[in-house]
């Protein structure tokens, strides 16, 4: 597809996912790709201009990543953020030297005027610095467009050759008007225009689908989480009946899911859908298990399992659907392992019987997660599916502590339905990522009327995060805690105490198991 590009060289910075981010605020799209990538490919891919990120090396570490000094040769702007902008004063005959003193957290930089990249910027401006090195000469050609008081070099650039490099790190909320400076670099200096838009995205990937998969049929594996609901849809938009999805419900999902997945897609979207529901399995396979990692073992065997009798049933079927996303196949330079390149596994399909020959189907490999919720939101999902907290394949197995019975799962179920009733409503406003009710092995002695009670205990855990990978509890007002609390109590019959759980991640998990 030629879709006007930005490409990224990654130089390994733990946050460079967040300059794709907001290129792509800006309309634009890009790609990420390793610092060493040959410069015949990086021409391959015709962008109209290249970013260089940040890193954790000093150009004068031995072997420090290095791009080929050909990539400012190709004529189109570059931009390099810290480490890059280090590397291209290095690479084009300037100086870097360690900064007096390391210079990390909040500065503000004076602006020169006169340059395209701060247009209608000027004067003093908030930024986040994080850095030892700094350019102590600028290669032939370059001007300073911005300085600190302990960085000469907070900015440079070479207007003829369109090469322009900052110091500080335009990406992070912390330089709060970053976004202008890409603006600047994307719009005015590489002439990038603004066709980046989920809508735009929704035509191609359609067009993509149907080229792809021809008169050929589509199997697709629907659990009602984002991804997979944006799948189906954007294929069941391109092929309409010859995708044919299959849901499993597990016995381990949470009030009226099942029941949402068949009435929106099955009823309201009209798809090809093949409810399996296989609880009783499920339940029977798990009756008993406490130890956690048994459980997720079974419940994904039986997955597998399920799954695959019933795609056997619905005759021949050439590609299976898959909702791998943008950071899943981004070749890391930052992943474990180092420089050497690592690919994600993409694990769901790894374990299906031999028989089961499909090719795959990525539709949304080159979005992240936000432009799924949005291209959900343009194919018309509601957004109680669009926003949907994250919810483990496991499901409420693994927030069941202890052993799985039928009628632990309808207690923690129902706990469960009353902390979304009462915190859906505030999922934005409390910025939450996930809130769930956990059920504990534990009883204790209660009062109810004149009887004295011995019933178990749900934990609530409602956290805050950006990404999943760090999490902090939610500092949920009083009155609201109280309310699920007396809900639970009320209402749920086996529960006797609730409590709430105050432990951020790290140390603790997010689930209990
Ligand atoms: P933890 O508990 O590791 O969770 O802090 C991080 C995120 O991953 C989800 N999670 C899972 N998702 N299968 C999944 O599909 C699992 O076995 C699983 N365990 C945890 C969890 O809900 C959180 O969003």
């Amino acid at each position: 597809m030629s879709r006007e590009k930005i490409v990224i060289l990654d130089f390994g910075a733990q946050y460079n996912q967040l300059i794709a981010r907001r290129v792509r605020e800006q309309n634009v799209y890009c790609e990420l790709v390793p610092y060493d990538t040959p410069v015949a490919k990086l021409r391959g891919r015709k962008p109209k201009g290249i970013i260089l990120t940040g890193g954790p090396s000093s150009v004068f570490d031995q072997g420090a990543p290095h791009c080929d000094p050909a990539v400012f040769a190709l004529g189109v702007p570059v931009l390099g953020i810290c480490y890059g902008t280090q590397l291209m004063a290095h690479l084009l005959g300037g100086a870097v030297a360690k900064a007096k003193a390391a210079e990390y957290g909040h500065a503000s930089i004076r602006i020169a005027r006169g340059s395209k990249l701060f247009r209608g910027l000027s004067g003093e401006m908030p930024v986040w610095m994080s850095h030892g090195d700094q350019v102590s000469k600028l290669p032939d050609g370059f001007a300073v467009l911005a300085k600190t008081d302990t960085c000469p070099v907070a900015a440079m650039g070479d207007t003829k050759r369109h090469l322009y490099g900052v110091q500080f790190h335009p990406e992070v909320v912390h330089t709060p008007w970053g976004g202008d400076l890409f603006a600047n670099f994307l719009h005015r200096i590489c002439g990038c225009g603004r066709n980046w838009t989920m809508a735009s995205f929704v035509t191609e990937a359609t067009e993509a689908i149907r080229q792809e998969v021809g008169d050929g049929r589509v199997l697709c594996g629907l659990s009602g989480g984002v991804d997979s609901s944006v799948v189906a849809t954007l294929l069941h938009n391109a092929i309409g009946d010859r995708l044919q999805c299959v849901f499993v419900n597990n016995g381990c999902l949470r009030e009226g899911e099942a029941e949402q997945v068949v009435r929106v897609f099955g009823d309201e979207f009209n798809m090809n859908l093949h409810y399996a529901d296989a609880t009783d399995e499920f339940l029977a396979a798990l009756n008993g298990v406490a130890d956690p990692e048994r459980k997720r073992k079974i419940i994904g065997h039986k997955f597998i399992d399920v799954f695959a009798a019933e795609a056997r049933k619905l005759g021949t079927i050439h590609y299976l659907a898959q909702g791998t996303l943008y950071p899943d196949v981004i070749e890391s330079v930052s992943a474990k392992g180092g420089p050497s390149s690592v690919i994600k596994s993409h694990h769901n399909v790894g374990g299906l019987p031999k028989d089961l020959k499909f090719k795959l189907i990525e539709p949304l490999r080159d979005l992240f997660k936000d432009e799924v919720r949005r291209v959900g939101l343009e194919l018309g999902l509601p957004s109680s599916i669009v926003y949907r907290q994250p919810f483990p394949g496991p499901g409420l197995a693994v927030r069941l502590v202890g052993p799985v019975t039928a009628e632990r799962l309808a207690i923690l179920r129902a706990a469960d339905q009353r902390v979304r009733e009462e915190l859906d409503p505030h999922q934005h406003t409390l910025r939450l990522w996930q809130w769930f009710a956990v059920l504990l092995p534990v009883q204790s002695v209660g009062v109810m009327g004149d009887a004295r009670t011995y019933e178990y205990t749900v934990s609530l855990r409602v956290i805050t995060s950006e990404d999943g990978m760090t999490a902090d509890w939610a500092k949920l007002p009083h009155e609201l805690l109280g309310r699920i609390s007396n809900r639970i109590i009320n209402e749920v019959k086996g529960v006797n105490r609730v409590l709430y759980d105050i432990s951020s991640k790290p140390p603790a998990t997010i689930e209990w198991e």
